[in-house]
């Protein structure tokens, strides 16, 4: 570990305490210019550190941003596009697979100014998350490319499991929740390749609120949407959003194999907030209230409604809520 390193473990082990220049020298054994210079090149790193005459220094937010260089190592069979601010992740994705077919890729932002979200929504994409999409040159039949979606958020859950040890539940179709609120959403857009007419390459695109401070949410999202670390104060100093990007990417991949015999809606099905459930089912400005009874091997959503009738969901166009 770099002096660097060190000095971050200390103050985020007393995250939001001021420490003395003397303090973390002394712990450290090196010099009190040693310690500017470790604060200096944090702060490079996007962490948030305070420094007040005569009290300290105090770790204010940990940064999630990302290094090109590491990720390129890690993901060495792809094309690494790293900003800090884009509109969307997505629409860059899908612009780099019509220039550059076959082109495997993951693009990453740590602030989207144009997020988009299913539905034409929106995606609000503030600091404090990551926003990514993972470009898959891979043909696809248009009955199997929305079940990425499905694969995406297997894939996103078992990430935060293993990295940041947090249990999501997935709410058909596309979002993780943690303790009953939002954490991700996921959108999957198609390429279509103009003679095939089948897909011809695949973004999917996962945001994540990592520590995004409920306030840079508008109103309204701010009682439905949480962060996997509760707000700037709490990342913890290990968490690598390196190690969470990779494993998701990796995981995508992975689980992109098992389209075949779909192997891994089992853990979609176990993960599900609805199966079960009573939900409202809501469809242009139609909405009926029903049992959530099962989800099919296209990942469809099968619902009994109050009269008995069985429905059928594709994610076109509809979305669940659960009956409060
Ligand atoms: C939703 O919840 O409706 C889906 C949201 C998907 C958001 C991600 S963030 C990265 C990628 N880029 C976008 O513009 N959207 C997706």
């Amino acid at each position: 570990m770099t002096s660097s390193q060190h000095l971050l473990h200390l103050l985020a082990q007393k995250q939001g305490t001021y420490q003395s220049g003397e303090e973390l020298a002394r712990a450290l054994g090196i010099s009190r210019a040693a310690v500017w210079k470790g604060i200096e090149t944090l702060r490079d790193q996007g962490h948030t550190i305070e420094g007040v005459q005569n009290r300290g220094y105090r770790l204010l937010s940990l940064s999630t941003l990302l290094e090109k260089e590491r990720l390129e190592s890690m993901l060495g069979d792809h094309e690494i596009h790293l900003f800090d601010s884009l509109d969307s992740t997505n629409r860059y994705a899908k612009s780099l697979a019509s220039e550059k077919p076959n082109c495997k890729a993951l693009v990453v932002a740590t602030h989207q100014s144009g997020g988009r979200g299913r539905l034409g929504r929106t995606f609000h994409s503030p600091r404090g998350g990551l926003y990514l999409s993972v470009l898959l040159p891979l043909t696809f039949s248009v009955q199997e490319a929305p079940l990425v979606t499905s694969i995406a958020a297997v894939a996103v859950a078992r990430s935060i499991g293993q990295v940041c040890a947090r249990t999501c539940s997935i709410k058909w179709v596309n979002d993780l929740y943690l303790d009953g609120k939002k954490v991700c959403g996921i959108l999957t857009e198609g390429v279509l390749g103009v003679e095939s007419g089948r897909v011809s390459a695949l973004v999917v695109g996962i945001g994540i609120n990592v520590s995004t401070p409920m306030h840079a949410f508008p109103l309204e999202l701010q009682e439905v949407a949480t962060s996997l670390y509760d707000g700037e104060q709490a990342i913890p100093a290990d968490f690598d959003a390196h190690a969470l990007v990779v494993s998701i990417v990796r995981g995508v991949e992975e689980l992109v194999g098992q389209l075949p015999d779909r192997t891994f809606l089992a853990e979609y099905r176990e993960r599900s907030l609805v199966l079960g459930k009573r939900v409202v089912v809501h469809q242009g400005k139609e909405h009926f209230p029903a049992l959530a009874v099962a989800i099919d091997d296209d990942a469809h959503l099968v619902v009994e409604d109050e009269a008995g009738a069985i429905h059928v969901l594709s994610s076109a166009e509809i979305s669940v809520r659960l009956e409060s």
